[in-house]
């Protein structure tokens, strides 16, 4: 029969890839919560109006990437290409803002954007994803940035690059984004993609970071956001950059940092790795501070970010395999029961191990023990059965002796350390 291949750029994640996964997850857990982060789960799907109003008509995103389908009420959802549009619902829903002054939530999971696949690009990936609202002072900046950079040192990754820049807010934005837009039409327009061409009008800003080298050359002398920020921005900002660096946390401004989702404003931020290839973003993040009011709820600002796992994944150390304790060999066929038994008896104990579950002889069962990396191999001969005995064999040093099964257990964790 025919076999149903999987969905393109969609994986399935096996050990070590897995295991990794696991490593990420539980230092999310570890280092957020130093910081006082909760987490939060959102539904995998959402109103497709909710990623059209938060990430913008213009973005990729919205235009390219979104896997949009109706259900069978005729109404429009989309699986979330992204965190913070669901996380900033939730929290309005839920009414958090009445009863927390800042709220601190992180969540992880599956995240769909139908690009094009490669390494480190997927189209469902995973996201880490952190988002603090209720608080506009730059030491939250400053937080957020510094928890990120401590969660990539928690799982091993010290060599990725912080970049960060500043987009302005809805006071001094708008008259930066006139000048830019007045200066882009300036220059001949043949030499821009048609994505830019379209851009200049519509969004001017995502001109600065095309994709394209060629664009972002010609637009290479283009007035720069942070020389035209109002007053508070400039000290928002100067105040950020001088904790980050009273931290002792390394960056560089780039000015062309305008991000791909259109909710920013003020600091935004990406780290960068040069061992991943094209796929050199891995976490990206910023302000947002109309963002809530935006969705129906109080006008209240926020900052966060989002990591991809898979990118996480692609650069970190192989975590140490974790090993079982023993492997039972069992050698009467009669007795496979008293071996399973046993089995139970010792992972009830808070043992890991395992036994053959399609028999054979004796020598495939004990080849079995040596593939499986077992400390110990537990032996149930004929002898021992009738004694109720189990051979105990420290794989490592080759040593063996005979014991109750009653003791195997505490023969074994004695021997762990
Ligand atoms: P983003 O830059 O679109 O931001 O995505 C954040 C991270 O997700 C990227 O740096 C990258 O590591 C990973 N990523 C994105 N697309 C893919 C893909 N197709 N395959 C694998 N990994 C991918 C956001 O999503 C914002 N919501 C972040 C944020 C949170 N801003 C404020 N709060």
């Amino acid at each position: 029969m025919r076999t149903v291949s999987g969905i393109k750029g969609f994986a399935d994640i096996f050990p070590p890839e897995s295991s990794r996964f696991t490593a990420i997850e539980a230092a999310a857990h570890q280092v957020f919560g130093r910081y006082g982060y909760v987490e939060l789960r959102t539904p995998l799907v959402e109103h497709t109006e909710l990623f059209c109003r938060t990430l913008g008509e213009e973005t990729d995103v919205v235009q390219k990437e979104m896997y949009t389908f109706s259900d069978r009420k005729q109404r429009s959802l989309t699986l979330r290409p992204e965190a913070t549009a669901g996380v900033v619902r939730a929290y309005i829903a839920s009414g958090l803002h009445s009863r927390e002054s800042v709220s601190k939530l992180f969540s992880l999971g599956p995240m769909f954007r139908y690009e094009r696949p490669q390494k480190g690009r997927m189209r469902q990936f995973h996201q880490i994803n952190c988002e603090c609202v209720g608080a506009y002072a730059p030491q939250t900046d400053a937080e957020v940035i510094s928890m990120l950079m401590a969660f990539l040192r928690e799982i091993g990754i010290a060599d990725a690059s912080l970049q960060l820049n500043s987009l302005g807010c809805a006071a001094c934005r708008p008259a930066y984004r006139a000048l830019l837009a007045e200066y882009l039409r300036s220059l001949e327009a043949s030499a821009f993609c048609e994505d830019c061409r379209r851009r200049m009008e519509t969004n001017p800003l995502r001109v600065l970071d095309c994709k394209i080298a060629g664009c972002r050359e010609h637009a290479g002398a283009a007035p720069r956001i942070m020389e035209h920020g109002c007053q508070d921005c400039r000290e928002h900002f100067d105040c950020v950059l001088a904790l980050l660096n009273a931290l002792h946390v390394p960056f560089a401004l780039n000015h062309r940092l305008v991000r791909g989702l259109d909710y920013y404003m003020r600091t935004t931020f990406e780290v960068l790795s040069g061992r991943i290839g094209a796929q050199a973003s891995i976490a990206g993040g910023g302000r947002y501070d109309g963002l809530v009011a935006s969705l129906g709820g109080p006008d209240l600002p926020g900052v966060g970010f989002a990591c991809g796992m898979e990118r996480l994944s692609l650069l970190m150390p192989a975590p140490k395999a974790q090993r079982l304790d023993f492997f039972l060999v069992c050698i009467a066929k009669e007795a496979h029961n008293i071996a399973f038994l046993l089995a139970e008896a010792l992972r009830a104990q808070g043992l890991a191990g395992d036994m053959p579950h399609t028999g054979g002889s004796f020598k495939s069962q004990m080849r079995q023990a040596d593939r499986s990396g077992a400390r110990f191999c537990c032996v149930l001969g004929p002898d021992e059965l009738e004694a109720g005995t189990v051979m105990l064999k420290n794989m490592d040093t080759g040593e063996q002796r005979s014991l109750p099964q009653a003791d195997a257990a505490t023969a074994i964790a004695r021997e762990q350390n």
